[in-house]
């Protein structure tokens, strides 16, 4: 297998290939996942919740995301895997100034990433444009952004109604214009994210919680196997129900994404 590069992504964006991806924080994990034909790996500060046993995601710091990620890339690196590696700029660590943004993405790029990740609209394009013109990609994140679940009250569904809808659009559109080249939609009505989807030809839609419209699907690798210290919300699907192994389970994910059986809008989305 070729590693999948960003070409590679927009390309299947462009054929309706649908993407997957997975959150990975070690080097086990990673290799297996790569094995098992996921193609994007996330390092996603949720370890803060599942590694940490933190609240939120809030107390996740660079330093964390540098060394997990180091550890997926290490992962990667001697399995020969090809996955396409995102690592999440965690809370405080870009919203300073445009230069924050890049001291910090340059070290997980240095870590190991070929793309950081950070959440918001807005605020975030300019910082989107300054990174992506350095030759960093960019993966964006609307929706539910679990660094701000202070502000916006809890982990609920965003972007319903009129207003809220609107908004998301102008703020996706705006992403897409500034390079951004993935966008990572969480908790979001599946009509809305299947037109977010259609909006952005330059900009591949990563749901979570978001219905079957988007372009790839993401899980966090925990929550998919079944292994978690809370309930499950109801857009995740148990995917070891129907494995003997961690293997055999994401394995599944991938084929259900592929072949659209996962998410099952009824119900797996609002
Ligand atoms: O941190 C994370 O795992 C994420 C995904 C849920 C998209 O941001
Ligand atoms: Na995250």
């Amino acid at each position: 297998r070729k590693p999948i590069s960003l070409p590679r992504i927009q390309e299947m964006h462009t054929r309706g290939e649908k993407i997957t991806m997975l959150t990975a924080y070690d080097a086990t994990f990673a290799a297996v996942a790569d094995a098992a034909g996921v193609e994007c790996i996330l390092v996603g500060d949720s370890l803060g919740m599942v590694c940490q046993g933190l609240h939120s995601t809030v107390g996740v710091t660079l330093e964390d995301m540098a060394y997990h990620t180091e550890s997926v890339a290490r992962g990667l690196r001697r399995s020969q895997g090809t996955a396409w590696l995102i690592g999440d700029l965690p809370f405080g660590s870009y919203q300073e100034s445009k230069e924050q943004a890049v001291r910090s993405a340059s070290v997980l790029m240095q870590a190991g990433a070929h793309m950081v990740k950070l959440e918001g609209g807005g605020w975030t394009t300019e910082v989107v444009h300054f990174l992506v013109e350095r030759g960093i990609p960019v993966c964006a994140h609307l929706g539910l952004t679990p660094q701000t679940v202070h502000a916006l009250g809890g982990y609920r569904v965003q972007g319903r109604g009129d207003v809220a809808s609107d908004l998301m659009k102008k703020q996706a559109l705006a992403l897409q214009d500034a390079g951004a080249s993935m966008v990572v939609l969480e908790m979001v009505p599946a009509p809305l994210s299947a037109e977010l989807t259609q909006e952005l030809p330059h900009c591949a839609t990563i749901g979570i919680g978001a219905g079957k419209g988007t372009a790839g699907q993401v899980l966090v690798l925990h929550d998919m196997l079944g292994v978690n210290l809370g309930k499950n919300p109801k857009f995740v699907r148990n995917f070891m129900q129907e494995s003997t192994s961690i293997r055999g389970a994401m394995e599944a994910y991938v084929a259900a994404v592929k072949n659209g059986s996962f998410p099952d809008d009824a119900i797996h989305a609002w």
